[in-house]
């Protein structure tokens, strides 16, 4: 199949590693529409690095088949690469070089053509002509993010692959970074972004949420949400520690979260949950049955996992 024939830039099944006897990615499947925003959630060491490693042809997977921007990713690695840009978890350019020299030397890794041309033209789409001589180790987190964003940018890729870019970066660059994203991905590039951050979560087109190696939940921030039936109520008033205490570990409730002055209580079934709450309710106390969140819903899928894994 032709690049340009498939409605997807990623399409891949069954796709598994193992290191050694351990499984790190189970047989994931995962499709991502051309232009869009797709954020890969999980916690650590659930095999998301793992996993973009696989799709842009730096590691081979032991199981699955499919393609990336249309090519086979067992046996087109060399013909991703060139049309991927891949921004690693750690950030990777050399310190003791300038912006403009780090720029330079990725552009003639990638054989870009006009290649002062197209340095300029990275330095000012992100806002780095003024910093262009400075030293890539001298920079803060928000500019370092940068720099890494324009060097994997400068070969003109189809398809981004950012490894927590915003790891560490403060609330005003997260959010000028998530603009350029969207910037990005309405002039057609596809992201894959993995993330830490819930806000961040709720700004990608689709999500997926891993653990253990195994896909857990995807689809639109919605749908998500809906596909763990997670009922949610919070209670504000005094005493709240000791609230917690009486909670903890009753049937029906599975967390039991300190926001500010409420607590957030969870559980997946709700009859079991409110009968719960029922044994402890006193007039100081004021609930209120509010829609779960994210995290909410992640942390329930984690334990779930964790009790069938283990
Ligand atoms: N080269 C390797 N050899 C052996 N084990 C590895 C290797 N690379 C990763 N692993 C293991 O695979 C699992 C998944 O790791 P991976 O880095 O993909 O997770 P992650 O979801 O990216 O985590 P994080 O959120 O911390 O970045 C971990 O248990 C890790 O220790
Ligand atoms: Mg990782």
């Amino acid at each position: 199949m032709s690049a340009a024939a498939s409605e997807f830039a990623i399409d891949v099944t069954g796709v598994t590693k193992r290191f050694g006897s351990k499984t790190v990615v189970n047989g994931i499947d995962l499709q991502v529409r051309r232009g869009e925003i797709y954020g890969f959630l999980g916690p650590n060491g659930s095999g998301k690095t793992t996993f973009i490693r696989m799709l842009c042809g730096l590691l081979t997977p032991d199981g699955g088949q499919g393609t990336c921007l249309g090519y086979n990713v067992r046996t087109q690695q060399a013909e991703i690469k060139r049309q991927v840009g891949y921004m690693t978890q750690r950030f990777s350019y050399y310190e003791d070089l300038s912006i403009r020299e780090n720029l330079d030397f990725v552009a003639r890794i990638y054989d870009v053509p006009d290649r002062a041309a197209a340095v300029d033209r990275s330095l000012e789409r992100l806002g780095l002509q003024n910093r262009s001589t400075q030293l890539a180790g001298q920079l803060s987190g928000g500019w370092k993010q940068r720099l890494a964003l324009a060097a994997c940018l400068i070969h003109s890729p189809l398809l981004l692959l950012l490894d927590e870019p915003t790891a560490g970066v403060d609330p005003k660059a997260r959010r000028e970074f998530w603009e350029e994203i969207h910037q990005l991905s309405a002039e057609g590039l596809t992201v894959l972004i993995t993330t830490h951050y819930m806000d961040e979560a709720e700004r990608c087109h689709r999500l997926a949420y891993l653990a253990y190696g195994n896909l857990l939940a995807r689809g639109t921030l919605d749908e998500v949400l809906h596909s763990v039936a997670l009922t949610t109520w919070t209670v504000s008033g005094p005493n709240l520690r000791a609230l917690a205490d009486q909670l903890r570990g009753r049937d029906g409730i599975e967390q039991v979260v300190a926001f500010g002055n409420t607590l957030h209580v969870s559980g997946r079934d709700q009859a079991r949950l409110e009968a719960a709450i029922s044994a402890v309710k006193n007039p100081a106390h004021t609930w209120t049955r509010v829609r779960s969140g994210l995290e909410d819903v992640f942390i329930s899928l984690m334990d779930q996992a964790k009790d069938n894994f283990a």
